[in-house]
């Protein structure tokens, strides 16, 4: 997809099929990749930023937000690193919440092997602290892309284009704004006083969804801002709708929509009974990504579809299909205005589903230029609430709220399919680690059974698939079925014995070591039900290598509480 096109969801590039298989173009040579030229030292900033709108053509004034962040703010901020040992009796003395990047630390981002870098660092400046807006603003209602009319698209054209004429000097030029992705993922910043060193990265975890929130916010304001539009909102790519998608691959478009539906009430519903399933695991200053398990919807289908509009014969799959380029494409932003709105609906969908109360969630916090070109230092608990941030989202039919999955052995019954059934052949749990290069099987106890109401919403019954180890520059998709019988073809997400698919969207944060260690957890409590599996001490658990071949470390069966 060019990055040049402004309009990729409302000119027809919006495909959706979550779990396309992917053709994987042949790696490059060890010499192709170790042929890289030698680069210049690196001097990323900027001694000064300019920030000229177009429409006025002033330095904005200094004085319309709070002013610079003081050292003595800075060290409260920071907590657990300079304060917690003075203030025992202070009750967050103990937090202890991700930090923003020391931007004058930032260093080139990797791409790949052997030092290929990418200059994405910004400027920096002093900090503001973050102030939601009067609540006399205009709301910004996001309009579904495949709803716009012409006179929308005119706008949404002209304040992009006007974006990418912006100077490199302007933090807000489209050039500056797509490099935020690309530090905040790709290795550029370091977490502050973390010794060794550990990347901040803001993938694979808690913090996924109120940092995306916070980058598409202030990229809205800055374009509503160039083209003087207070009530300017970026387009979605309402992709759960089957209006919102169009897709060129075998299935019809029926079918494609009816296993886009399941994929979601999985992801969005039976998948995501708890906050660490649809959230992701909590991520602490200090903490490496690796080990965290990302949530439901940052795999499938943000992760997929990432994927599916990147440029799978180019090296590094760009834009989309890299997280270090990803922001360069237009459609990012409306990729995660969606992945932004099923925040929103997740809480909408049944009891318990609510934000995070811990204050190494509410506390931590990012850098952004906002569209005064000031450095604003913004805490994710000022992002809970869209309508306070004045944002909110053109209401839309939702589709996939009920699962009209049907077992495959009733389906296949029903339909008089030839297929011989066959029960799997089984690998031993012993054979664990290894290197999953073909479909597998594998018998796992169940520690608990017929479990009472109450007791399945206290816990949810989860399926981990440990240990999981990954090149993690490279596209990496697996499938989980349960109990599924073996007739010629695994599970699909159409087939209630799906269970879920693991998928890596290519990234780098090191030079050298790209090996990633990860953890896929499945909710399955409904699954099982939907299964008739519920008093069975024992599940089959089919894993099926779609692209790539992950290590994976083992499998077992827990409770998650929360
Ligand atoms: Cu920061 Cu869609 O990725």
């Amino acid at each position: 997809m060019s990055s040049l096109s402004p309009l990729p969801a409302a000119t027809g590039a919006a495909t959706a099929a979550f779990l396309r298989p992917s053709l994987l173009p042949p790696k490059k040579s060890a010499s192709q990749l170790s042929a890289y030229k030698s680069r210049k030292p690196y001097s990323p900033h900027f001694a000064r930023i300019s920030c000229k709108t177009s429409s006025s053509d002033k330095e904005p004034n200094n004085n319309d937000q709070t002013g610079p962040t003081t050292r003595r703010d800075i060290l409260i901020g920071m907590g657990s690193l300079y304060g917690a040992a003075s203030s025992l009796s202070d009750p967050t003395a103990l937090a202890n919440p991700l930090q923003p990047p020391d931007l004058s630390k930032c260093h080139p981002a990797i791409k790949g092997d052997a030092g290929d870098t990418a200059d994405c660092c910004p400027p920096f400046s002093d900090q503001i602290e973050f102030k939601l807006p009067s609540p006399k603003e205009p709301m910004r209602i996001r309009p579904a892309a495949h709803l716009v009319d012409k006179a929308y698209i005119d706008k949404y054209e002209k304040a992009i284009s006007l974006m990418k004429a912006l100077p490199d000097d302007d933090p807000r030029s489209f050039k500056n704004q797509a490099n935020v992705h690309c530090a905040y993922c790709n290795g550029a910043y370091d977490q502050v006083g973390i010794t060794p060193s550990v990347a901040l990265q803001i993938h694979f975890s808690w913090i996924f969804f109120p940092f995306h929130r916070y980058y598409l916010y202030f990229f809205e304001r800055i374009l509503g801002k160039l083209i003087d539009d207070p009530t300017f909102a970026l387009p979605f790519w309402n992709w759960d709708s089957p209006d919102g998608i169009r897709s060129a691959a075998s299935l019809t478009p029926e079918a494609q929509w009816q296993s886009n539906r399941d994929v979601m009430h999985t992801q969005m519903v039976s998948g995501a009974k708890k906050r660490t399933l649809f959230f992701g695991t909590p991520l602490k200053a200090g903490d490496l990504a690796d080990g965290n398990g990302q949530g439901t919807l940052e795999r499938t289908p943000h992760g997929n579809l990432h994927i599916w509009v990147g440029d799978l014969t180019r090296e590094y799959k760009e834009d989309m299909g890299n997280l270090y380029s990803a922001g360069r494409d237009p459609l990012f932003y409306c990729h995660h205005g969606n992945v932004d709105r099923m925040w929103d609906l997740w809480k909408t969908l049944g009891p318990r589903r609510t934000d995070f109360t811990d204050p190494d969630w509410l506390d931590a916090a990012f850098l952004f230029y906002d569209e005064n070109c000031k450095l604003v230092r913004c805490k994710i608990r000022d992002s809970l609430d869209n309508e306070k941030l004045r944002t909110g989202y053109q209401s839309v039919p939702i589709l996939w709220k009920d699962s009209k999955r049907v077992p495959k052995k009733i389906r296949n019954k029903a339909t008089a399919a030839t297929a011989t059934k066959k029960k799997r052949e089984l690998t031993d749990l012993s054979e664990f680690p290894l290197v999953l290069n073909k479909t597998i099987s594998v018998a796992l106890p169940r520690p608990r059974k017929n479990r009472t109401a109450t007791e399945k919403e206290d816990e949810e019954e989860i399926l981990v698939v440990g240990g999981i180890e990954i090149d993690r520059s490279q596209v990496i998709k697996f499938d989980v079925a349960l109990n599924d019988d073996d007739d010629g073809a695994p599970a699909g997400p159409q087939d209630t014995e799906f269970a879920g698919a693991f998928v890596n969207v290519p990234h780098r944060q090191k030079a050298g070591a790209s090996n990633f260690k990860t953890v896929l957890r499945l909710g399955i409590t409904d699954l099982l039900e939907d299964l008739d599996a519920d008093d069975d001490d024992t599940i089959v658990v089919t894993l099926v290598p779609k692209v790539g071949e992950p290590v994976i470390g083992g499998l077992k069966i827990d409770y998650l509480a929360d």
